[in-house]
């Protein structure tokens, strides 16, 4: 890849997008974002250089004319709908912006001749756990249509891959948190259904509690037990993973988290550390389909690309996401 070319960001203006897409041009790399803000923020493009269109991924046209008007090397896709239990009652919704209309990008990248693609895929790929930590050796057995789309297209990629010399990463993430070091973006979904957010928002006194589904999982203190994966750490392995297909590896698929679990109600007890609030909590029966324990086996993503998370420490994380919670995100409660 020339310095010179570009690297197309879908979803570059919602979370995880956004804080790759900062950690390109700090390295110099030319970046164009699509993004058709459904739910993402054009304010979260803070750095000078990114060319941003607003537009949709399954719109051809708009495709055409970004691979015409720009040089692109690869793309990052981050654009999905990522409501686990919307996914549920409406599947056709996930299936369309999920499934579908990444058919209409690939197919526009294989008539342009960009070969790269970096697919935000998920451990909701895996299902309900056999065993943890979940490696990638892991059976996949989605078990909703969220991670069922996900799933599909990851199985899109091997085939494309194999007919049309397609080179892609799918880098299943676990939970994505925190936010950007110097406080200036951060994690905004609308509605916000991440905990740590949440667990925030009941510190900050803007939601009356914060709710504990389920006390009586097999864990050690019967909440249940999470991966989270500083945000800052999701975006330099995008960056890894691009460079390493581009120097000619082959496609690959890797599990991206930290490797630790920590529990609700832990995760709780370390907010009130870091924000020095009581926090209300109110306890409340199990969800459907939520495993007791989803924690990363990390080591094919340190293998593959030398990576592995840097910000390990819980509270680190939360300090990070708590002052973007009392910074720019203040004005969005
Ligand atoms: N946040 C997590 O913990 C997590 C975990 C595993 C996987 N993922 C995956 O990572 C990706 C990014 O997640 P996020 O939390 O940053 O989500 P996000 O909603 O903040 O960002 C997604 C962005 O994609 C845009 N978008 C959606 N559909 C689009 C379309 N058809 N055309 C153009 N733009 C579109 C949205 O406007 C938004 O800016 C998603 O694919 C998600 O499934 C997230």
């Amino acid at each position: 890849m020339k310095q010179d070319q570009a690297i197309l960001v879908v979803g570059g203006a919602g979370y995880i997008g956004s804080h790759t897409v900062r950690q390109l041009i700090a390295k110099g790399r030319k970046v164009v974002v699509l993004d058709n803000l459904v739910y993402g923020h054009r304010e979260a493009l803070v750095d000078d250089g990114v060319i941003f269109v607003e537009g949709d991924l399954g719109d051809r046209d708009v495709l055409d004319r970004v691979f015409a008007a720009h040089d692109i090397a690869a793309v990052m896709h981050f654009a999905a709908f990522a409501y686990v239990g919307e996914s549920v009652t409406e599947p056709a919704k996930y299936y369309h912006n999920n499934l579908a209309a990444p058919l209409v990008l690939l197919d526009a990248m294989r008539d342009h001749g960009c070969r790269i693609f970096i697919f935000s895929s998920t451990c909701a790929t895996y299902g309900n756990p056999e065993y943890v930590p979940i490696d990638e050796q892991h059976p996949q057995n989605p078990i909703n249509p969220y991670g069922a789309g996900k799933l599909m297209l990851e199985r899109v990629l091997a085939d494309y891959s194999h007919a049309y010399g397609l080179k892609y990463a799918a880098l299943r993430y676990f939970n994505a948190s925190g936010c950007s070091l110097d406080g200036k973006i951060g994690e905004d979904h609308n509605p916000e259904t991440h905990l740590i957010p949440l667990v925030l928002e009941a510190a900050a006194g803007v939601r009356p509690h914060i709710t504990v589904f389920g006390t009586d999982y097999p864990t050690p203190d019967g909440s249940c037990i999470r991966d989270y994966i500083h945000v800052d750490d999701l975006a330099r392995a995008h960056i890894l993973a691009i460079d390493k297909l581009d120097a000619g590896a082959d496609s690959f698929q890797c599990n991206l988290g930290t490797g630790i679990g920590h529990s609700v109600k832990e995760l709780i007890a370390a907010a009130e550390q870091v924000t020095g609030k009581s926090i209300p909590v109110v306890y409340g029966e199990r969800r459907p389909g939520d495993p007791p324990e989803l924690v990363a086996a990390p080591a094919k993503a340190k293998e593959l690309l030398g990576w592995e998370a840097e910000y390990k420490d819980l509270e680190m994380i939360l300090k990070t996401a708590w002052a973007w919670s009392n910074g720019p995100r203040k004005g969005h409660f």
